[in-house]
Order: C-alpha cells, then sequence, then structure tokens
C-alpha cells in the first residue's frame, strides 16, 4: 500500500516520508525512511542579520517562504548605511540611482525589474510583476509607471552619503569597482518554509557608476536567481556580467540536480568562470541551498560570507573561495 507520511517534530526538523521504489513486476512498494532535514532556513549573501531576521520572522511562524524572502530583501533596500541596494545605493555614472531586482516562487513563478528609479523597495515591485502581471520583467519607465499604479511612492534614492561619495568619484571619473566594496552590491536571499516550499529574492543598485542603462544579472532569471522546487534554490553577488555569461544561478540549480551538494555546485559554476574568463579584480560569489536545507558556497576571490539563519540560530559564514589569501 502505498504510504505517504509526514510528522513534525521539534519544530518542522525532522521529516519522515515514504519513499516508493519500483519493484520488478513494477508495483510500487513503499518504505519508511527518515530523511532528516534543516527546514525551516535563510540563506544569504554577505553579513546580513537584518535581513535574515525579518525572514526569520516569517518562517518561524510558519509563514510561506515568498513572504520571507521579500520581507528579509526589504530590509537592505530601505537602509541607507547598504550602498549596495535600493535607498542609499550607489548612482550610475550620470548619478541616477536604477535598482534591479527579481523574486521567484515554489510553483516557478517569477517577477523582476530593471532600471527601476525611485521605487524604494524593487523586490516588491517584482512581486507584484509576478503576481498582477501575465509578464516576467518590467523595465524603466514602464516598471515605475507599473510600481506607482500600485500604489508604490516617488522618492529620491540618492542619499548625501552616497552624492558625496559619486562626486569625488566625479573628479577621476575612473570605472575601477573595488571588490568587495563596489562589488559588495547585491543582496541574495533564499529560504524554504516549514512546508518544505521554497523562495528566492535578489535586490541591487548594480555596480557603483556603472554606464547609464547597464543591467546585471539580479533581475535575470537564471543568473542571479534561479528557483526549482525539487531541487533547490541559488543566488549569485559580484560582477553580474560573469555571471549572466554563465547562466550562474540556473546551472548551480542543475548541477545539484545531478547529485552534486550545494557547495560542490557554487564552486563548479564558479570553476566556470575562472576557466573561461578573466577574474582580475572581479568577485562572484554564489550560495546555494537544496530542497532538504543543505546549504553552501563558493567565490571566486576571498572575504565573500554569508549569513544563515534556522533553528539553531543565526550565524555569518566563510566562504571558500578560488582565490586565497
Ligand atoms: N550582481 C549585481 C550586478 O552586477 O549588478
Amino acid at each position: 500500500m502505498k504510504q505517504t507520511r509526514r510528522k513534525f517534530i521539534n519544530s518542522s526538523i525532522v521529516i519522515t516520508t515514504g519513499v516508493i521504489l519500483q519493484s520488478c513486476e513494477g508495483k510500487e512498494i513503499t518504505t519508511n525512511k527518515e530523511l532528516s532535514k534543516n527546514i525551516p532556513i535563510v540563506v544569504s549573501t554577505w553579513k546580513n542579520e537584518g535581513a535574515n531576521n525579518a525572514a526569520w520572522e516569517v518562517l518561524s511562524k510558519n509563514g510561506k517562504s515568498i513572504d520571507a524572502v521579500e520581507a528579509g530583501a526589504r530590509i537592505p533596500e530601505g537602509d541607507p548605511a547598504d550602498q549596495s541596494v535600493g535607498y542609499g545605493g550607489r548612482p550610475d555614472r550620470d548619478g541616477n540611482v536604477t535598482l534591479d531586482a527579481c523574486i521567484m516562487n515554489h510553483l516557478g513563478g517569477c517577477g523582476a525589474v530593471t532600471y527601476l528609479q525611485h521605487i524604494k523597495h524593487p523586490i516588491s515591485v517584482a512581486r507584484k510583476v509576478m503576481e498582477e502581471t501575465p509578464h516576467v520583467m518590467l523595465s524603466g519607465d514602464g516598471a515605475l509607471q507599473f510600481a506607482l499604479a500600485q500604489g508604490f511612492s516617488k522618492e529620491n534614492l540618492l542619499t548625501e552619503a552616497s552624492k558625496k561619495e559619486y562626486e569625488e568619484w566625479l573628479v577621476k571619473a575612473e570605472y575601477k569597482p573595488k571588490v568587495n566594496i563596489e562589488l559588495h552590491d547585491t543582496i541574495g536571499i533564499i529560504g524554504i518554509d516549514s512546508d518544505g516550499n521554497l523562495s528566492g529574492a535578489c535586490t541591487t543598485s548594480g555596480l557603483a557608476y556603472k554606464m547609464a542603462g547597464r543591467i546585471g544579472d539580479s533581475p535575470i532569471i537564471g543568473a542571479g536567481l534561479y528557483v526549482d522546487n525539487e531541487i533547490g534554490a541559488a543566488v549569485a553577488t559580484g560582477m553580474g556580467e560573469l555571471v549572466m555569461r554563465s547562466v550562474g544561478s540556473f546551472l548551480v540549480v542543475e548541477l545539484m540536480r545531478q547529485g552534486m551538494s550545494p557547495f560542490e555546485a557554487c564552486k563548479e559554476a564558479v570553476m566556470r568562470i575562472v576557466r573561461k574568463q578573466d577574474i582580475t579584480d572581479i568577485q562572484v560569489g554564489y550560495i546555494a541551498l537544496d530542497k532538504n536545507g543543505n546549504f553552501g558556497a563558493y567565490s571566486v576571490k576571498p572575504d565573500f560570507v554569508f549569513t544563515v539563519s534556522d533553528q539553531s540560530g543565526i550565524k555569518i559564514h566563510d566562504s571558500e573561495s578560488y582565490e586565497t589569501k
């Protein structure tokens, strides 16, 4: 008899699942096997306690992963001290703050905005694109008009601190982003809820002093973020051009599908970049989460950290990297 039962023990950490085997006569045989799952869990790029705490607040109350990752991404977006995301983000070389973001749910639904100006929370606009339109991505003025129609407020996102830095940059106007500073750009956040459903969010103001109109990997489904509820999720941070050329987050998830652990998959995706692209003065980092709540990360250069929240608490982890100190 086919049996599938789920038992939540210790606030959903262990799930007992009926495993269905196929006998040689083609009949289904079911065995009960204990699969240890570390859920709920949320993982984000960089040192990101605020984002994780907001996401954990949702997950710890049996909320949905899509609500958790959106709530998490909104924290750095609204924080003027975070100059790589949302309000207070560093501008492009014309002095305009332009934001990219995307979001993906456990059903494969996704929404994205690119080159969005004047809206503090692009991740929430991306979610509206996913839920309220037949499209996946809106860009520029169209994205702004859609956001305003959805009730978002138009604001000046260029803070005095970012304006001052930009004016100092203008003196030489050299485009040499500093690794892990101007390249410390993207907040990616991936999580699993207590129903075992995965979601992800990715938000950025992109590279500081980028060319006007430049879009990075962060709003591109498959590059900056990918979620497959059967397998896992991955998100990227760093120099978007290298991530886009290798369709990085989709690659990480597909490598997990082929049997790699989250760490192995992130490492192989970084090695594809290292083998084929110029990695002088660039950083790229990936974080990944499999369906069972195992996580991993890998980066091109050292000093990439990521933040994990689960039943055991919140912890900042150092990522292993291709280059070492
Ligand atoms: N990873 C963000 C960007 O390249 O814009």
